[in-house]
């Protein structure tokens, strides 16, 4: 696509500074914020930032840019880690903040739905539902950060994606703003709603690039009466998808989070966060952190299974949380991790997934492929087995910075991200799992999505944004 990008001229920036109103707009150094990338690799640029606090004022401006062809970069809570907020290669773009539209509109519990403005804070709408004693079960390190918005603009997924679902699975309606500027309102509470083409899940995960949504309407789900988190050590990974089948089998549902976590992972997150206590005495190769929800006598449900779980040998020690205080310790291991990572200078955060059944494979193989490019690479394996998502974060050989060492061998971020996108869809995987497209892996789309489904994403893309103004270079280059 070409890049709709038309420089604003000092009147369309004094447009729409008029139209954002007192307080509704950012310019000059103001702005900095808004050009970060949370894993520090690009650094955005826009001519303006502009805070609507209504749906009414983000079409308004939409309507001014659609006319003036100005490109538009929806931003939402500045958390996402390929590049869909941010607009390194170009600062003829003005970005649209929701932050000001943070309203919980409505709760209904018959419904079981709850209405949020785009700019709300996960971690808010949690807290909103449980005021009800219901939840809103999308969940992710990020929680305490991110906005719902951004979370459905790219299907966010998290730790509870296996009982739940991704954003996708957890919202019954939306309202957006389109191309050009008209408000599509389909805040439905309805279950049950047949009627043609579902813009809803068009938008979700259209990463900004057909609209922004403004509000959603959520799904709530009851509160279970008892939560059991258990951290585990294992052999091998491998162990960890057989364990995850027999607890799938055993505990069904209540299984809702089964993550995976390296002994050299578990080390670097103490490392940085040194206040976090050891889970074990001794040190394993790998571990996993699980989560139980379920009804109550579930917490000897699962200690029963657990046992069993010895027995066969797929556990090599384990420790369930006795309080509230433990089962957030055990946690902060795993939700430090992408900081973690940051701090200790990833150059590579993979976010792939396979079929479950082919983890084991996909595990193996990319650390051979990585220690192929070189030998000492550092490698933090980590994610979601339940989803089939793991996440790769490559770090430079011990003794050596990460500056000193892609100077060195510059094609080497280049060459690590591309062979584990090889072993993923060798695997029969996806490049993006859950974190979307952006930038970042725009060119990698093109490389691994079929012809037919490359021409009908352009067909999508021109038929509702013509003049290419929302999120240009985003998902589709
Ligand atoms: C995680 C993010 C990076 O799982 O997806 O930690
Ligand atoms: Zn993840």
């Amino acid at each position: 696509m070409t890049a709709g990008f038309t420089p604003p001229e000092p009147q369309a920036v004094a447009a729409l500074q008029d139209i954002a109103g007192t307080g509704g707009w950012r310019a000059g150094t103001d702005m900095a914020r808004y050009f970060e990338d949370p894993r520090g690799r690009f650094t955005g640029q826009a001519t303006l930032v502009l805070l609507p606090d209504t749906v009414e004022t983000v079409a308004k401006i939409v309507r001014y840019c659609c006319a003036q062809k100005i490109g538009i970069i929806p931003y939402s809570g500045g958390t996402g880690v390929v590049a869909g907020q941010l607009s390194p290669y170009s600062p003829h773009a003005v970005i649209v903040s929701l932050e000001r539209m943070n309203k919980v509109r409505e709760v209904s519990v018959e419904d079981g739905v709850l209405v949020a403005e785009a700019g709300c804070i996960l971690q808010d709408i949690h807290s909103r539902a449980e005021l009800e004693n219901m939840i809103f079960p999308l969940s992710m390190a990020s929680k305490g950060s991110c906005c719902i918005g951004g979370n459905l603009a790219t299907n966010a997924g998290g730790i509870q994606v296996l009982r739940h679902g991704n954003a996708r699975d957890l919202c019954l309606g939306v309202e957006a703003v389109l191309p050009d500027g008209s408000i599509l309102h389909e805040l439905s509470p309805l279950r049950k709603n047949n009627t043609g083409y579902d813009l809803r899940h068009l938008l979700i995960g259209s990463e900004g690039t057909l609209g922004i949504i403004t509000a959603a309407s959520l799904v709530l789900k009851p509160q279970d009466p008892e939560t059991v988190t258990v951290f585990c050590a294992i052999r091998d990974h491998s162990d960890g998808v057989k364990l995850y089948k027999e607890l799938r089998a055993s505990l069904g549902e209540s299984l809702s989070a089964f993550e995976l976590m390296s002994g050299f992972g578990v080390d670097l997150v103490r490392n940085h966060f040194p206040k976090l206590p050891a889970p074990f005495a001794e040190k394993h190769s790998w571990h996993l952190l699980l989560q139980f929800d379920g009804p109550t006598g579930l917490n000897d449900k699962v200690e029963e299974v657990l046992g069993r779980m010895f027995e066969e040998s797929l556990l090599v020690d384990a420790v369930v949380a006795q309080s509230e205080t433990q089962s957030e310790d055990l946690w902060a291991l795993r939700e430090n991790t992408p900081e973690a990572n940051r701090m200790e200078g990833a150059f590579c955060s993979s976010d792939t997934s396979v079929p479950i059944r082919r983890i084991g494979h996909f595990v193996n193989e990319t650390n051979e492929a990585l220690r192929d490019i070189h030998a000492g690479l550092r490698i933090n394996t980590y994610g979601h087995i339940g989803d089939g998502n793991i996440h790769h974060n490559v770090f430079a050989p011990e003794g050596t910075t990460k500056g000193d060492f892609i100077q060195a061998h510059p094609e080497i971020i280049d060459a690590v991200r591309m062979a584990i996108n090889e072993v993923t869809h060798q695997n029969g995987g996806s490049i993006s799992a859950e974190h979307g497209i952006g930038r970042l892996k725009a060119a990698d789309l093109e490389s691994y999505a079929s012809s037919a489904k490359q021409k009908a994403l352009r067909s999508i893309k021109n038929a509702l944004d013509p003049f290419n103004i929302m999120n240009p270079g985003a998902l589709i280059r």
